[in-house]
């Protein structure tokens, strides 16, 4: 296929036409893309690489440690550092903000991530993936810090992940709608092979984890039990479910196909406003979502409003098909 369109001139293309991505950006995207396909080959080389497993460490969250989770981190930095596109990094993976060292320049630009989602799905062969999510420095402050990263997800100038399954695709939004880019193993490039990405309004397939629903909120609760009398209950249509346990690849299906992806509130631990984290996990996805026309919240108000107060925030996540987000919103504001 000669009209084969490469990141790299899908990227070129957008800032001739549309002039909305400056340069410092387009090489930050680009960075992020060559990392992503290092570590699809450190993904795919699997116990041949001996990357799978526990690493016998804990990240600031308390979750043990993989392998990938901390391979997929350094991967990420070692390849941003140097470029003179970023002030500082931040990951699920370190406790605090990573500045860029004084030996190379600075940007303008933060980058957070969460470098490897879905890690216990890494040793058992499933779907897993990179989220990450770039803002721009606050104009005037001179050093950076902690609570330069402390932006609305509205602010975000462009948000993506990438996708390790059957084919590893990176997806992205520079706030111009969603476009996918599947990886080429062979010309070791991603190329453009879908655009202008929509999620259906309406959908008949919801996604939760199920086994914590003794401890879901009342109005969670209603929800599903609505989808699971099916056609002979108040939607009068029979719902399917799935649950993948990466973020990435049930969104990238609701991107596709369209859904409903949940992960609530629960009274499991009832101080902590959800599972997910607020910052490089349900920002960045909210960005995509609602660029493909879906909607995303807390299950009260829009994820991109929320006004992070730290770096680790976690938040409840409702998002996906408009009509069905806005249904378990509204059951949210009524009760
Ligand atoms: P991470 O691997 O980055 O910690 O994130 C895992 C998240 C998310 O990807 C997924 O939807 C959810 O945790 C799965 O949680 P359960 O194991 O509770 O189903
Ligand atoms: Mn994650
Ligand atoms: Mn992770």
């Amino acid at each position: 296929m000669s009209n084969r369109i490469s990141l790299t001139r899908y990227l070129v293309e957008q800032q001739r036409d549309h002039g909305h991505i400056p340069s410092q950006l387009r090489l930050l995207l680009e960075v992020v893309a060559r990392a992503c396909k290092s570590i699809s080959q450190a993904v795919n080389k699997g116990a041949l690489g001996g990357v799978l497993g526990s690493a016998g460490s804990e990240n600031v969250q308390g979750e043990v440690q993989k392998k990938l989770d901390i391979i997929a981190n350094e991967v990420l930095i070692e390849a941003n550092e140097w470029g003179g596109h970023l002030a500082a990094m931040a990951s699920e993976e370190m406790d605090g903000i990573y500045v860029v060292p004084n030996r190379y320049p600075q940007g303008e630009y933060l980058l957070l991530f969460d470098p490897l989602d879905g890690s216990s799905n890494i040793d058992v062969n499933v779907s897993i993936g990179t989220i990450f999510s770039v803002l721009k420095k606050p104009e005037g402050s001179s050093g950076v810090d902690e609570k330069d990263f402390l932006q609305p997800g509205s602010q975000q100038v462009a948000a993506g992940y990438c996708v390790y399954g059957p084919q590893t695709t990176l997806v992205l939004t520079v706030g111009d709608g969603v476009a996918m880019f599947t990886l080429d193993r062979e010309q070791g490039s991603f190329v453009l092979t879908q655009e202008n990405v929509r999620i259906p309004e309406d959908t008949k397939e919801f996604a939760i984890n199920m086994s914590n629903m003794r401890h879901w909120d009342a109005p969670v609760k209603r929800y599903i039990d609505e989808c699971l009398a099916g056609k002979d209950g108040p939607r009068g249509k029979d719902f399917n479910m799935r649950w993948i346990a990466s973020m990435v690849a049930d969104v990238h299906r609701i991107l596709t196909r369209g859904g409903i992806f949940m992960y609530p509130w629960d009274k499991r631990e009832p101080e902590k406003a959800g599972k997910l984290r607020l910052m490089y996990e349900a920002n960045p996805m909210a960005m995509l979502v609602e660029q493909a026309g879906g909607a995303a919240t807390n299950a009260r108000q829009r994820i991109l409003d929320l006004q992070p107060t730290k770096l680790h925030e976690r938040v409840s996540v409702v998002l996906g098909s408009k009509n069905e987000v806005e249904r378990v919103t509204a059951y949210h504001l009524q009760g």
